[in-house]
């Protein structure tokens, strides 16, 4: 892998998620296309739908240069064609903002672990190290999911492993080393959350929960020690805003229970391996428009309501989105970052404050 060189092209990432038929996302998407390949500088670009998800697409499109794709998208008749894909689609808030910019990384990158970095926050993460410069491998038990975040990022890597499995930290760790050589980051962002209450719920219930919550990330830390010894690393607990303080969550005592323990061991880690260099911080997202809760088998409709109704209630008058927390977990690992250890920081707009 070699660092982008001029000639190289740059390529930039557009997703869009459709609210209208896909013939009608197509229909306007090509037009939008025949204008692109008129324009000076562009090279090439290809519309992926989405395996998993058909109401997914992501393009992925090859620039001579970033100011060449400034000019096309300043056009007015480029503004007539994105409001047309607006009103079909939505995607993240830098969905019409040429920034994505996506170039190999080089060999000496920095290199990320994301656990569940096939979907939602893992994914935004995932891509936010890449466009930072690093070399990424996300892990997930779904490797369509997976391979649509590593779409266009040839930093990017990708592992399918279920993270409660036995052995699974250990190869993951393996992997990770084979393919890039060092961990400088470890982002335990893998959860599985089944809502409902004490009685709502069996044993194989709890099992999931704190297999996935609690003993993954305890074993793939484990697992990644001596990398991250090496390399001075960073691990990032993703645990959750609702769990914070002394605060209850009827109806999810076993979820909210097993981020209080990461919370636990977030602070008591950064103690325990201060010695060995390594520093451990956690990041408690509020309500997150992530797809969580459609996964965990709310209905469309459901999840919306959901969202609007904690958006109602955060100061912030919004929920968030996988890019904010993103972003935050991405300073979180920064060098800059590094007189912060043990502390769980909340990004929730507010919320846990009410
Ligand atoms: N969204 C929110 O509102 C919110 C709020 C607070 C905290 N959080 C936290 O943020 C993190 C990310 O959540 P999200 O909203 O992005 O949810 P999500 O999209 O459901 O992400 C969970 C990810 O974990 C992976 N995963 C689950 N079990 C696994 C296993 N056994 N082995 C490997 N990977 C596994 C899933 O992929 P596969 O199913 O393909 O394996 C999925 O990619 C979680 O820790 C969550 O608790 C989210």
């Amino acid at each position: 892998m070699t660092d982008h060189q001029p000639g190289d092209g740059v390529t930039f990432i557009n997703t869009f998620t459709l609210s209208a038929p896909p013939e009608e996302f197509e229909a306007a998407f090509a037009l939008t296309s025949q204008f692109m390949a008129r324009q000076p500088g562009f090279r090439e670009h290809t519309l992926v739908r989405g395996t998993k998800d058909p109401t997914r697409y992501v393009n992925i499109a090859r620039w001579d240069d970033t100011a060449s794709l400034q000019r096309a998208v300043s056009q007015p008749e480029f503004q007539t064609h994105a409001a047309a894909l607006r009103a079909l689609s939505s995607s993240d808030p830098q969905l019409y903002a040429p920034v994505r910019t996506v170039r190999p990384a080089p060999e000496d990158a920095p290199v990320v672990v994301v656990t569940g970095g096939g979907t939602g926050i893992g994914r935004a993460t995932a891509h936010a190290f890449a466009e930072q410069g690093a070399r990424v491998l996300v892990v997930g038990r779904t490797e369509s999911r997976l391979a649509e975040t590593a779409e266009g990022h040839d930093g990017i890597g990708t592992v399918v492993a279920d993270l409660t499995a036995p052995g699974a930290a250990e190869e993951v760790v393996d992997h990770a080393l084979r393919t890039f050589g060092r961990i400088d980051v470890l982002v335990n962002n893998a959860a599985v959350s089944l809502h409902g209450g004490l009685a709502d719920h069996t044993r194989k219930d709890d099992e999931t929960q704190l297999a996935t919550n609690l003993l993954a990330p305890i074993s793939l830390t484990r697992a990644a020690l001596d990398a991250l010894e090496a390399s001075g690393g960073t691990v990032v607990n993703v645990s959750t805003a609702g769990a914070l303080g002394l605060r209850t969550w009827p109806g999810a005592s076993v979820f909210g229970a097993s981020k209080v323990a990461l919370d636990f061991l977030t602070r008591t880690w950064a103690v325990e391996l201060a010695p060995r260099g390594i520093r451990v911080v956690g990041l408690a997202p509020g309500v997150v428009n992530s797809g969580i809760g459609v996964r965990a088998g709310m209905s469309v409709e459901q999840y919306d309501g959901f969202l609007e109704q904690m958006g109602g209630k955060a100061p912030a008058g919004r929920v968030g989105t996988p890019a904010e927390i993103a972003w935050w977990i991405t300073q979180l690992a920064r060098d800059e970052a590094a007189y912060a250890n043990g502390v769980v920081v909340p990004v929730d707009g507010g919320l846990s404050l009410t």
